[in-house]
């Protein structure tokens, strides 16, 4: 049985005893990076930062929850906000792999910089085990190049802490339980809303899709059942709407709701047609440049989670 407090005092110990130096860690916000963070930091104290980049990508509310937890957690931290380098760096581009390759050389560099500032000789991550088995590092071919995993190590010159690379979700889950880290938001990824935007990401299309996402999340965060996780893509094409006695031509979004243990593979929630509806009708009259809400039914296999 997984003991979370054998686990950390263990981890503690280890650290304590091999690292020299300072450190740093990029928070996201999840449940991974958060709980790597407050280990070392039960370790290292102030010889530890943790750095949150604001990418512009995230969700509404997402860079005051990270400050409130980690506050909390008596966790030295650092908030960059770079939002205009990325989009700026984003402009044009619309190929998947494309975008999360520039979001995560770019994150790189920003956070390289914050790494030098502060003097670290050595970088945490929260990496756990289904990030390295689905980015390569197993016997599976890469399926998409995870930017929390595909970049870091190799570009920076420092030295690797991973203290969670043997665990999986629900073991990382106890851990938090007994940090009593309040409630986490669902799993998110590295880049963001960027993989949620088919075609070109641009500052429009980043606030439709905030908002269109909280509307979606309000909602479903309070179900009975809530899904493993549960999002909206803002599709490139254009389709027909009416506004009043006007033809528009606006957007259109998917939402896709699954439930799933460790990402790996989903099935399709269930929702409610009743919640649905209602949440189509608030997009649609919240958002008027929104003219079509659609819902996705498919599993992975064969469809991947996100729409990118
Ligand atoms: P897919 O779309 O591969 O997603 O079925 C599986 C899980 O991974 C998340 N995901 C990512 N997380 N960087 C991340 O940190 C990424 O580039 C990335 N792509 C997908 C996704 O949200 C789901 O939970």
């Amino acid at each position: 049985m997984f003991s979370p407090q054998s686990f950390v005092s263990e981890a503690v110990k280890k650290i304590k005893k091999e690292v020299k130096g300072r450190s740093v860690i990029a928070v996201s916000g999840g449940i991974d990076s958060t709980v790597a963070a407050k280990i070392v930091s039960d370790a290292l104290g102030s010889d530890v930062l943790a750095i949150y980049v604001d990418t512009g990508l995230m969700r509404t509310g997402e860079e005051k929850d990270v400050q409130n937890t980690l506050t909390g957690l008596a966790v030295n931290h650092k908030i960059v906000r770079e939002e205009n380098l990325f989009l700026e760096r984003l402009k044009g581009v619309s190929d998947p792999e494309s975008k999360r390759k520039i979001i995560g050389k770019t994150f790189i560099d920003v956070f390289e910089r914050e790494a030098a500032a502060f003097g670290a000789e050595y970088l945490v991550q929260g990496t756990i085990a289904p990030d390295w088995i689905e980015s390569g590092g197993g016997l599976r071919d890469t399926i998409k190049s995870h930017h929390n995993v595909g970049g870091l190590p190799e570009k920076v010159n420092l030295k690797i802490i991973e203290p969670l690379r043997d665990l999986y979700k629900d073991e990382v889950r106890k851990i938090a339980e007994f940090y009593q880290i309040p409630h986490m938001r669902q799993p998110f990824p590295g880049p963001g809303l960027a993989v949620r935007i088919i075609g070109e990401v641009t500052k429009d299309k980043v606030e439709l899709l905030k908002k269109a996402t909280s509307i979606l999340e309000t909602n479903v965060s309070a179900m009975e059942d809530i899904p493993w996780q549960y999002f909206v893509v803002l599709l490139a094409d254009r389709t027909t709407g009416v506004h009043g006695d006007r033809r528009v031509y606006g957007f259109t979004v998917a939402i896709r709701c699954v439930g799933s243990l460790d990402g790996m593979t989903a099935n399709f929630s269930f929702i409610p047609l009743d919640l649905l509806a209602k949440i189509s009708r608030e997009i649609t009259n919240g958002i008027p440049e929104i003219s079509r809400v659609v819902y996705d039914i498919t599993d992975k296999p064969p469809a991947t989670i996100e729409w990118e």
